[in-house]
């Protein structure tokens, strides 16, 4: 594989709330190379945003408690990085955010196109006025928004869930970023219009050798756009592999019940028995084996080291599946 764009190495961060501290990011680990796309996976709550959120140093900046690890971008630690350093070169420039809702993302007072001029000044600076006016035109053009000096004159309500999206891709693209980190970026739009997103980020991801970090919960969706997949679970890795091995050949418990979830026609990470465990006081060893059906005492007692790559997969198991179908 290529030298990794992004690695994140160790992270453990936790959120310090009135019952003590919630164990959100526990040694998680995660590699992205140029021009991937990575699908980030697991149930509600097992820290996917949160991850997406320390990698664009957008962490709330009170109530957190950072107990160590890296994130690692073009050699550099974004962690350890001044803050006005990651202002100005990483943070919405290199590695920029597509959000889930773009239905709160424009302000209702101002015209489209005010708001992405306003963007551009700031976020290409090295841009003349008219040359950011064609970038603007280029992206929407590229995102597939037709008549874009029509859409750029228009007030956000004026357009449709759909089209506002293509224009949070066009505004995320602005500063001709490495990363994107694409937060359940279809959610809030319908079924139809969510495949016709999906494939447009594919398809920019080609060709613009953009990298992106895809948080979903729909595998469906991580199978077809996603070039590897990685699961979290309750803030621990639990699988890691490129997409094609991810789904023939799973490996961890907990991936082989996400599967049965999805071929059981739901599509969705649901039916698995048990709930997700409290993060501030979660099971001692691995963090599923309440959940697991091969659940062995060294489970319960140890916790399973993120090993390999072997034959493509990274895992945190002491005793996963066959490398069969799982
Ligand atoms: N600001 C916060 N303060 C305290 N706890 C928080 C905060 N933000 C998130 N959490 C908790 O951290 C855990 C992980 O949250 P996070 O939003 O990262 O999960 P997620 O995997 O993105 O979930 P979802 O699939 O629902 O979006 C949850 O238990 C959540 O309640
Ligand atoms: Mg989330």
């Amino acid at each position: 594989m290529a030298e990794p764009l992004l690695t994140v190495e160790e992270l453990s961060l936790s959120y310090r709330v009135e019952a003590g501290l919630v164990r959100v990011l526990d040694g998680v680990n995660l590699a992205i190379a140029a021009g991937e796309i990575v699908g980030l996976v697991g149930e509600s709550g097992c820290g996917k945003s949160t991850l997406g959120r320390a990698i664009l140093g957008a962490l709330p900046r009170g109530g957190i408690e950072l107990h160590g690890g890296a994130i690692r971008f073009g050699g550099r630690d974004l962690m350890a990085m001044a803050e006005q350093e990651a202002a100005q070169t990483i943070r919405g420039r290199a590695i920029t955010l597509i959000p889930q809702d773009p239905f709160t993302s424009f302000n209702p007072l101002f015209t489209i196109g005010g708001q992405i001029a306003d963007l551009a000044r700031f976020k290409c600076p090295e841009l003349t006025k008219p040359q950011r006016l064609a970038r603007t035109l280029e992206l929407l053009d590229a995102v597939q928004l037709p008549q874009p000096r029509q859409i750029l004159a228009k007030y956000p309500h004026e357009v449709s869930g759909g089209q506002r999206q293509r224009l949070m891709i066009a505004m995320a693209l602005l500063p001709n970023p490495k990363l994107i980190v694409a937060d359940e970026p279809t959610t809030a739009l319908d079924v139809t219009i969510q495949a016709q997103i999906l494939g447009l980020l594919r398809r920019l991801a080609n060709e613009r050798g953009c990298a992106v970090l895809f948080t979903t919960h729909d595998l469906g969706a991580a199978y077809e756009i996603c070039d590897s997949i990685a699961v979290m679970y309750a803030g621990q890795n639990a699988e890691a592999a490129p997409v094609k091995d991810f789904f023939e050949r799973p490996r961890h418990p907990y991936t082989t019940a996400l599967l049965a979830s999805l071929l059981d026609g739901s599509g969705r990470l649901q039916g698995i028995p048990g709930e997700v465990p409290s993060l501030i006081t979660p099971p001692q060893g691995c963090r599923f084996n309440p959940r697991c059906g091969r659940a062995l005492d060294t489970c319960r007692a140890h916790r399973p080291a993120f090993a390999g790559p072997v034959g493509g997969h990274r895992l945190a198991c002491h005793n996963p599946s066959e490398a069969g179908h799982g």
